[in-house]
């Protein structure tokens, strides 16, 4: 656990990164590593990795570097992925769809357990191993299964007052993708709003000065 439960955001941001990382070595077979070694993989210097990782006590030895399942399971548990949080998703079009079949949410500490949308045409249909309710039928649902993390995949309009909703339906997290960046004024209510073409524009951004500073 964290030395000092007051671990900064940028620090919590690569977690995952370093999670993923250790389990491609993992798979590999690499049974150590030393901070300079993954530190030259994940192109970040070795004293960020050392001091990132002390963040949470260290668990690398002078001279030996880190062994690397007991780093990946301890960064797991950080994490949370040993937990199996209830999870909703809301609107199942094309981005709903691809997330509740592509996402693999039980390796990241949740279950998808209900998806929704308001379109009674997809009442039935399934995806995965889940059946589309119909948002009716959401409040039930809530009070039966007690999901705490909802999955947003709806158009940005109806955003905001679904949010107050599942608040109210006792949901703490949202992975938001409504392209509307959602906040919920509650205490311990939890948002990532994502936006995936924002992460286009830095690449566009850097793709332009490389060409500027080809031009020059
Ligand atoms: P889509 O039109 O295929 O699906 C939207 C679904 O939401 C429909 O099935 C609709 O019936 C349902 N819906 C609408 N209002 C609802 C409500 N109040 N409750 C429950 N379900 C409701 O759209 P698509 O392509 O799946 O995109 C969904 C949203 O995600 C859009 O707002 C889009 O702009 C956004 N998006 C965000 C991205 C990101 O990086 N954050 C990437 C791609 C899309």
């Amino acid at each position: 656990m964290s030395k000092n439960g007051n671990i900064s955001s940028s620090v919590i941001k690569r977690l995952p990164r370093y999670y993923r990382f250790l389990g491609e070595l993992e798979k590999q077979g690499v049974e150590r590593i030393s901070s300079r070694e993954l530190s030259e993989k994940m192109k970040l210097t070795a004293s960020q990795i050392r001091q990132d990782l002390n963040c949470f006590g260290g668990f690398g030895q002078q001279g030996y570097g880190y062994q690397v399942q007991s780093l990946r399971e301890e960064i797991g548990h950080i994490l949370g992925v040993d937990k199996a949080y209830s999870t909703i998703l809301i609107g199942a079009g094309n981005l709903g769809k691809a997330i509740a079949l592509h996402i693999n949410f039980e390796t990241r500490g949740c279950q998808l357990t209900g998806i929704f949308d308001a379109n009674p045409r997809l009442t039935g249909e399934t995806v995965g191993s889940l059946a589309i309710r119909h948002t009716d039928e959401i409040e039930e649902f809530c009070k039966a299964e007690h999901p705490v993390i909802a999955v947003l995949c709806i158009p940005k309009a109806n955003t905001q007052a679904i949010a107050d909703k599942l608040v109210g339906l006792g949901i703490r997290s949202f992975w938001n993708f409504s392209h509307y960046d959602l906040t919920i004024d509650h205490q311990g209510i939890e948002v990532e709003n994502v936006h995936l073409g924002d992460s286009l524009l830095t690449l566009t951004y850097r793709t332009s000065h490389l060409k500027d500073s080809e031009e020059e």
